[in-house]
């Protein structure tokens, strides 16, 4: 089967399409897939572009999808023929996270999807939304569930609340499509005034260019009257979280999601306090969110923005076109 390998210390070039032994036969509580997509994100860029170690041969990719091959004895969940996507933490199905570090995440702590099949454990997975492609599948498991978590989950959103998205990458617009469908308001930033109108033709009812409004913070209070939003999807860290925290209501609630900006910097203590905001980080979710998740978007008949897919030979040329920022929404490999 073929697969894709990264060696230490990383770099686009340090990925190489190989060849590997087939995995074996599903032992109990476990299933073969054969995989047919995957996505890309931020974390899988850290990984194939050495910011974050992992071991010498590493299979990169969080994100699979694909169709269920054989199943172990115990198994009921799954019959051959169903279409599964994986999730980001195998060991956390229900509850609490348990965990806050990626030792266990595939792509990274472990071997990832960018591979022709996988034998594992069918906790790992959970049953695709009828009538997805697997592409479309593959993006749920890392920047559909960690938008959806921070909204419904985390946010408790409501209809009516008015959320804002940074960016225009894999969380942000997973973050207004599910605003969207659950009746909340949507202000988006963007670099972009091309893809503020295509946010804009998404539902965003106000757009906003972070680059020529620096004080897009500011922005965001005109916008709201003054009052601010219930929701931030802050995905930018240090860089952006001044002006997170000048956007969102009194008593509001900030979703810290990623670190596009930087690892640390400053954060206005006093201003946020007087807020009384909820500042929360989260990673991603459980599988029984996933699940929740998946039933949601299987209701509502939402499918997600894929911006453009590469073969599996070209991982390396998808994750430049990732680096590049030109994406809205995903980027995914298909195979
Ligand atoms: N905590 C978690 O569970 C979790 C899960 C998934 C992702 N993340 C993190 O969330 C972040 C986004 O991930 P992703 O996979 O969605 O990335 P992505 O698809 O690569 O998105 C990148 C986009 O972010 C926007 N951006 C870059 N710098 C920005 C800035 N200073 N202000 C506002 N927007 C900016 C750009 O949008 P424009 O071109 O429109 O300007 C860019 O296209 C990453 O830091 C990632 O590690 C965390």
């Amino acid at each position: 089967m073929k697969l894709a390998t990264l060696s230490q210390p990383g770099g686009l070039d340090k990925l190489q399409i190989t060849n590997g032994p087939e995995p074996g036969e599903p032992g109990p509580g476990e299933v073969r897939v054969r995989i047919h997509a995957s996505s890309l994100n931020f974390h899988d860029y850290a990984v194939v572009a050495g910011a974050i170690p992992t071991d010498d041969g590493r299979v990169p990719m969080a994100d699979g999808a694909g169709v269920v091959e054989a199943v172990g004895a115990d198994v009921a969940e799954f019959r051959v023929g169903d279409h599964v996507v994986s999730t980001f933490f195998p060991q956390w199905e229900n509850g609490p996270a348990p965990i806050d570090n990626f030792t266990t995440t595939p792509g990274d702590g472990i071997d990832g999807y960018a591979r022709e099949l996988v034998t594992g454990p069918a906790r790992g997975f959970t049953l695709a939304p009828r009538g997805y492609s697997h592409a479309e599948a593959a993006t749920l498991t890392t920047a559909g569930l960690t938008a959806w978590r921070a909204l419904v989950v985390d946010g408790k959103l409501k209809a009516g609340d008015t959320i804002l998205t940074l960016g225009t990458g894999g969380v942000s617009i997973f973050a207004l499509q599910f605003a969207r469908m659950m009746g909340a308001r949507v202000i988006s930033t963007s670099s972009s005034d091309e893809k503020l109108e295509r946010l804009s033709a998404l539902g965003a009812d106000h757009t906003i260019n972070y680059k020529t409004t620096p004080a897009w913070g500011q922005r965001v209070l005109e916008l709201t009257g003054g009052k601010g939003v219930d929701h931030v999807i802050e995905v930018g860290g240090p860089g952006t979280l001044p002006e997170s925290i000048d956007a969102v209501r009194i008593g509001g609630h900030i979703s810290l999601i990623g670190v596009l900006t930087g690892r640390s910097g400053e954060v206005p203590t006093a201003k946020l306090m007087a807020k009384q905001a909820r500042l929360q980080g989260l990673i991603v979710g459980s599988r029984d969110h996933q699940q929740e998740m998946i039933r949601a978007i299987e209701a509502n008949d939402m499918h997600p923005v894929i911006d453009r897919s590469f073969a599996l030979d070209e991982i390396a040329v998808a994750f430049q076109y990732e680096e590049s920022g030109k994406h809205f929404g995903k980027i995914c490999l298909e195979f």
